[in-house]
């Protein structure tokens, strides 16, 4: 037996016990006389005590030529501290070690495996398994495997069973590019690594398989963020007989139980709000709703004067930012400068102080006097002692300017507090997307998403106008989970596969098993998937999904530890008869 107990649980009242512990040595205090070395495993820190007068002579000896990282292994006798540390749990004891037994030795590590550690995130990429060691990132991991548990509980008690789909297939189409496995058995034919399992698990409806779900790697060949990993977990599921607000109660209900269980916080009902409103109020798709300074259109109060700027724009929009109007000149210009960068692309910014006196000093005096500023106050919500700031052009674009602006405001004035839950759904999603490169139309969600019925008429005249049944979760300005109710019938998947630009034959091949089996009694059917890293990180208070995956990869696609990818030999080129040819 290696230990008798783990480093987190000892305490006053193990004292007199005789005890084994097995771990890593943290630190050593070498006084002379006395050695105290902490040793460290998953569950905590024990402090163990080498003592020249209590201690063995060769144990003591031994003790001395211990580094930072040996693994060892120590008996002794569990007695009280002198210099008690209430800080951690076993802070009232120490082990006066009678045996000692060096198990490994250990390289000096490249970087301190302590809570704030003096390693770069190249450095402890490269040797992640030694970052692991260190309690932020040990927790992190720990906190994902209770959120997983907890979505395995709150499911299954609601009768939903985990079903495994596979991970060598056909493309998915989720919008990004696929990774591709090649077949040696099948010469010159490719696998694709699913996007997501979105057609398994249509099929697993089919099959009857009525409340599935899975947590299940996924695979993306896409530009990588910090919310973004090239494989990342999703909690998928899917349900049968179900119209889109079933689902929407149901996941609802998970991620309220979440928030209970992981975080002790309990949420009202989610604010469901549509795609068009969430653009216009927010100028974002998931919007971060902690904290107001929602938009203000001012079209109406603006285009009257003769201010050109403002007179030729598509959308002049603002808003109010609270207990801004004190902002100095060279505040204001900072923020200028700010949206003027080419990440933000606007190209000036109109700002009007809201006076405590009800007066109103603003950038645009010459054109506009106290009774429209007022009214923009009105529009934008402002109160004494704002600042309103405006943008003006195009309207998608200006949206998207101030989204940026209102959100970095709100990380200056510390209005984004990772301890705060704002959940919320939005839906009505359009159905379609124009991509303005190739002028054709593609799926927003993906192509199996069911339009609204009402909106069908307008596929044939405004496909841009078509509503989806589609909805997101957001968490904290972040899209957590996204789904659908799905089209069920050959004849509408057909058609859509048509407004979408593929030829019969194309649809076909691509996707004439999902066709087939529609016409085999397929029952209606939605579901939505949870982006499992995103939901950890946000739960535990943070945006970087890397943190709480075990072996993440960088910006790069890379996994740096590896080394991988990496080119493989000839041999294995020549089975899977490929010819590589990098120019
Ligand atoms: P969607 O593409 O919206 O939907 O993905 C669902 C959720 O997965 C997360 N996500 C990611 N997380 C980390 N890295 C990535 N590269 C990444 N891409 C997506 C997001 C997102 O909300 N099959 C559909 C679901 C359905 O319709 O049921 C799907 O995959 O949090």
């Amino acid at each position: 037996m290696y230990r008798s107990h783990n480093c987190g649980e000892l305490n006053a009242s193990n004292i007199n016990t005789e005890v084994t512990l097995a771990g890593w040595v943290q630190k050593s205090r070498d006084k002379g006389f006395m050695n105290w070395v902490d040793l460290r495993d998953r569950y905590g820190i024990t402090q163990l005590i080498f003592d020249e007068s209590r201690t063995d002579k060769t144990v003591f000896e031994l003790a001395k030529t211990l580094g930072r990282e040996f693994v060892i292994q120590v008996k002794g006798t569990v007695i009280e501290r002198e210099a008690k540390n209430k800080n951690i749990p076993t802070g009232e004891i120490e082990i006066l070690v009678s045996e000692l037994t060096i198990l490994n030795t250990a390289l000096t590590p490249p970087f301190t495996i302590e809570d704030e550690t003096d390693g770069g995130e190249d450095i402890r990429m490269k040797y992640r398994y030694l970052d692991i060691r260190r309690n932020p990132v040990k927790n992190s991991l720990l906190f994902r495997h209770k959120v997983a548990m907890e979505v395995r509980k709150y499911l299954s008690d609601l009768d939903f069973c985990e079903i495994e789909t596979p991970y060598l297939i056909k493309s998915t189409p989720e919008g990004a590019r696929d990774f591709v496995v090649p077949s040696r058995m099948n010469e010159g034919q490719f696998y694709a690594l699913p996007q997501s399992p979105q057609t398994f698990k249509q099929l697993l409806m089919v099959g009857g398989m009525d409340k599935y779900f899975q947590i299940v790697k996924c695979f993306r060949d896409e530009d990588l963020r910090a919310d973004r990993q090239p494989e990342f977990t999703q909690i998928d599921c899917e349900m049968a007989f179900v119209e889109q607000e079933d689902i929407l109660n149901i996941f609802e209900g998970l991620t309220r139980h979440l928030l209970k269980e992981i975080k002790g916080i309990e949420v009202d009902k989610f604010p469901k709000i549509t795609y068009d409103y969430a653009m216009k109020t927010y100028g974002n798709d998931k919007p971060d709703i902690r904290f107001g300074m929602k938009f203000g259109e001012l079209n109406e109060f603006a285009q009257h004067k003769e201010f050109p700027v403002f007179n030729s724009a598509e959308l002049v929009v603002g808003i109010a930012v609270p207990g801004a109007g004190n902002y100095t000149r060279k505040e204001i210009d900072g923020l200028i400068d700010w949206v003027k960068r080419p990440q933000v692309g606007a190209s000036g910014m109109v700002y009007v102080k809201c006076n405590e006196d009800g007066t109103y000093k603003s950038s645009v005096d010459k054109f506009y006097d106290n009774d429209d500023l007022a009214n923009w106050a009105k529009a934008t919500e402002a109160n004494p002692g704002d600042m309103i700031f405006v943008l003006s052009g195009p309207a998608n674009k200006t949206r998207a300017q101030l989204s940026a602006l209102r959100m970095e405001l709100a990380t200056r004035l510390g209005l984004r507090n990772p301890e705060e839950f704002a959940p919320l759904w939005v839906v009505d999603f359009p159905l379609l997307e124009l991509d303005e490169e190739s002028g054709r139309y593609h799926a927003m969600h993906h192509p199996f998403t069911s339009p609204k019925p009402e909106d069908m008429a307008l596929l044939e005249t405004e496909p841009g106008k078509v509503r989806a049944n589609a909805y997101d979760m957001v968490l904290n300005g972040n899209e957590i989970g996204g789904g659908s109710i799905r089209i069920h019938d050959k004849a509408t998947q057909q058609l859509m596969f048509k407004y979408l630009g593929f030829t019969e034959e194309e649809a076909k091949a691509q996707f004439g098993f999902l066709m087939d089996a529609f016409q085999f009694g397929a029952p209606p059917h939605g579901g939505l998937a949870f982006g499992l890293d995103r939901l950890v990180a946000i739960l535990g208070g943070q945006e970087t999904i890397r943190d709480f995956i075990a072996f993440p990869k960088n910006n790069s696609g890379r996994d740096v530890m590896i080394d991988a990818p990496a080119a493989i030999d000839d041999a294995q080129l020549k089975e899977l008869r490929i010819k590589v040819d990098i120019a």
